[in-house]
């Protein structure tokens, strides 16, 4: 049985502590039983045994070192989303970390499994070139120098053809970025500051969570099965790992930090009712940062590792007023996320200053070159399908560009579906879709795009940072599991 909505309340992941020294954190990957549906409980991959994982939050420019401990049954690789980081640290889908129960099945410098996988012999495409595996054993320090300006990204597992199912199970929490300038403007902060972490999963009656693997030890075959080669989605709504949670609320404007963190599922988030002044929500931030301006906007749209820096003024709603976050793209259930229930007055000094940041925009002026990438659905695969990029699956062995380091260049993004297109490293911004302007949602410094069936989407992208291989993909999980995936080399 489905839970009731709006009966648990929102809770709010805890903070990630580092150590004496103020710089190292540690992240124990650990199975948990933890309760989700109200009377069952649940088996999740957590960070520290947690779901969603402790929220980072970080200072700009003061850079830290994560320790990941995998206690967990599968091997796993940490991918920080929208970090600036090193290539050895950026979670590379076959830098795995595997359990020291199973270092004898992943040897170094043969590493994998699965049809995509490519162990040793069976013709996957990563065997070709088994020298892009590196297995760490049990644990891996990552590197974050944070050299980048106040934003809200997220960290997630990025195992080579097991992200879809590892995510799915727990492995996804939120790593806020401050710097000295947003902390200058007057927002909403303290507990007026709420990171919403939202998905979508399924549950068996016993709690468990349900996902289509083809093999569920996720040791063997990669893949989904049946009709779910293009996403997997689920008919219960979590935020914060609540199902349909709420939230209680005093009559003044709160921070939420959004986060689309389903494998599949797009969203259009919309409050219900509307303030009876006003836009619904006013972005000041988008994926990577702050936007130049605040912006009015009715709806969110956020496809899959997508995020929106939003204020809500709760004091333009009476008090005792509930108020609803639909999600305006879903059916049924999935059509309601949360409520917020306005409870009191209460003094209010915040405000969102007409400027927020300053962000230079690009032009394709600044483009040194051009290219085109092609996301397609390539025709059947091993298990359902094949998704590709320009034509290709996924080889770690081979790079479709080269980027120079330091320059911005102007790529154009087709598609025959939905796919919300990610690049590492990279910070781009939406120049157009299908020619016309981009959708206000497309504001500001992004990772993500919400590429839409049959859409021309051009983005200018700046690589700066490191050199090294990285990765563009496909954040339909289901789609980067089956190969949707592309190396960038930054020269
Ligand atoms: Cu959020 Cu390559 O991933
Ligand atoms: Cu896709």
């Amino acid at each position: 049985p489905l839970p009731r909505p709006f009966a648990v309340p929102l809770p709010v992941p805890p903070v990630a502590r580092p150590g004496a020294d103020g710089t190292s954190y540690e992240l124990v990957q650990r199975p948990a039983r933890v309760e989700i549906i109200p009377g069952t409980r649940t088996e999740v991959w957590g960070y520290d045994g947690v779901f969603p994982g402790p929220t980072f939050d970080v200072r700009a420019g003061r850079p830290i070192r994560v320790r990941v401990v995998n206690r967990l049954p599968v091997p796993t690789s940490t991918h920080l989303h929208g970090g600036v980081t090193p290539p050895d640290s950026d979670g590379y889908p076959t830098h795995l970390v595997v359990p020291s129960g199973l270092a004898g099945r992943f040897r170094p410098g043969h590493g994998g499994q699965g049809a995509h996988g490519g162990q040793a012999g069976q013709g996957g495409h990563g065997a070709r070139r088994p020298e892009a595996w590196r297995p760490a054993r049990e644990t891996f320090v990552h590197e974050y120098p944070l050299g980048q300006a106040a934003a809200t990204l997220w960290y997630h597992d990025h195992r080579m053809d097991f992200t879809g199912p590892q995510v799915y199970r727990g492995l996804a929490g939120m790593f806020l970025i401050r710097d000295e300038a947003e902390d200058a403007l007057p927002l909403p902060r303290g507990d007026r500051e709420i990171p919403l972490l939202i998905c979508d999963r399924a549950f068996e009656e016993d709690g468990a969570l349900r996902y289509p693997s083809v093999d569920p030890a996720l040791l063997g075959e990669p893949g989904v099965t049946g009709a779910h080669h293009q996403g997997v989605e689920g008919d219960v709504m979590l935020v914060n790992g609540a199902p349909w949670p709420v939230a209680e609320v005093a009559a003044v404007r709160y921070r939420l930090r959004f986060l689309n963190a389903c494998n599949a599922r797009r969203l259009d988030l919309r409050l219900d009712p509307p303030p009876p002044s006003g836009a619904a929500f006013t972005q000041i931030g988008g994926d990577i940062g702050l936007l130049s301006r605040p912006r009015p906007l009715d709806g969110l749209v956020l496809a899959g590792a997508e995020r929106a820096d939003v204020v809500v003024d709760f004091g333009a709603y009476p008090v005792g007023t509930r108020v609803v976050l639909r999600n305006r793209l879903g059916a049924g259930r999935t059509r309601e996320v949360m409520r917020f229930d306005v409870v009191r007055r209460a003094g209010d000094d915040s405000a969102v200053p007409a400027r927020l940041a300053r962000v230079r925009t690009l032009t394709p002026r600044d483009a040194v070159r051009r290219r085109r990438f092609d996301f397609r659905l390539g025709g059947p695969g091993p298990h359902g399908a094949r998704w590709t990029v320009n034509g290709l699956p996924f080889d770690p062995g081979t790079a479709l560009a080269a980027p120079e380091l330091g320059t911005t260049e102007l790529w154009t993004l087709t598609s025959d579906f939905h796919h919300p297109v990610h690049v590492h490293l990279g910070h781009f911004q939406v120049l157009s879709r299908n020619g016309r302007p981009p959708r206000p949602s497309d504001a500001g410094w992004k990772d993500t795009v919400d590429v839409r069936p049959y859409e021309v989407v051009q983005i200018l992208v700046h690589f700066a940072g490191f050199r090294g291989r990285y990765v563009v993909h496909c954040h339909n999980l289901e789609h980067e599991d089956m190969a949707m995936m592309a190396n960038i080399d930054v020269v």
